[in-house]
């Protein structure tokens, strides 16, 4: 248990606790629980349009609520794709794109922001109030470059929702969204919906490897339905054993339709 006074003054009781604890393997997983019902507003700097986004975070309330390293890894690589990343190529030619599990919303609002583009951010129904509630305060941000965001509720894996956001993207974009089991096959069923759309959209992930064997799982599963590819991978930040890695998943060739080798089972 510590105290922390974050960059806006507000005194935060937390405490550290783990996700997951695997035998064999030294886990840096931990999250900081905010004891107290503290809002918290955080201002990310964006070179690339001259202005600042503000992102509510509410940490009483949940993971949600929160902001994961991958978000901001992806921020970076966003903030620089006019001086081309190993994302630009992806990012360049997208104007219609996709979010995922968009928590606070970040990396979708930054990427309304910096590449002009029209972006859907999704997540479970509770999460939309705060997400909605970012994307209203970053109006000024969206506008350097005639952005737009609009929010949707989207449950991995519920065909309803699915048909309901509609297929037509350039590009799937998330962060941090493999961390639990009973959740890799419903996103990865999303990700194929959304791969078959007539675009030949992709679908970039940004991702903290914090688990040698669930992520292999995850990946492992994931091959098996599309391309899988690590473009990117950012050093390990101080003090942390693994940093934030860039997959690009495609999906593969044939008609797209999922057999009874490839689709996951609920
Ligand atoms: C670890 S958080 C990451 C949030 C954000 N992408 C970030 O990097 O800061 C995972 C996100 O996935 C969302 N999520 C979890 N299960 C989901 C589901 N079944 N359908 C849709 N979203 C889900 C959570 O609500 C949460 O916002």
């Amino acid at each position: 248990m510590a105290v922390q006074v974050d960059d806006i003054g507000l005194l935060t009781i937390v405490q550290h606790v783990d996700l997951d604890v695997e035998e064999d393997e030294e886990t840096i997983a931990s999250v900081i629980v905010v004891v107290e019902d503290a809002e918290k507003q955080q201002h990310h700097h964006l070179r690339s349009i001259a202005s600042a986004l503000v992102i509510r975070q509410i940490p009483s309330q949940g993971i949600s609520f929160q902001l994961w390293p991958a978000a901001t890894s992806f921020l970076t690589l966003l903030d620089h794709n006019t001086s081309c990343t190993p994302l630009t190529p992806f990012l360049s030619k997208s104007q219609r794109i996709l979010e995922l599990g968009s928590g606070t919303g970040l990396v979708g609002i930054a990427a309304a922001a910096t590449l002009g583009a029209y972006v859907t951010l999704t997540d479970l129904p509770h999460v939309l109030p705060n997400l909605q509630f970012n994307a209203d305060a970053n109006a000024h941000a969206l506008a350097f470059n005639c952005g737009t965001v609009h929010v949707a509720s989207l449950r991995w894996g519920e065909a309803e929702d699915m048909e309901s956001v509609g297929r037509e993207f350039d590009l799937l974009l998330a962060s941090d969204v493999v961390y639990h089991d009973h959740l890799f096959d419903p996103l990865l069923q999303t990700v194929h919906f959304f791969l078959s759309g007539d675009n030949s959209p992709v679908f970039l992930m940004a991702h903290l490897k914090r688990w040698k064997k669930k992520d292999s799982v995850f990946f492992k599963k994931a091959r098996k339905m599309f391309h899988v590819e690590m473009i990117h991978s950012d050093p390990p930040s101080p003090g942390s054993r693994v940093g934030v890695a860039f997959y690009l998943f495609t999906r593969k060739c044939g008609n797209g339709k999922l057999t009874s080798q490839t689709m996951p089972v609920p």
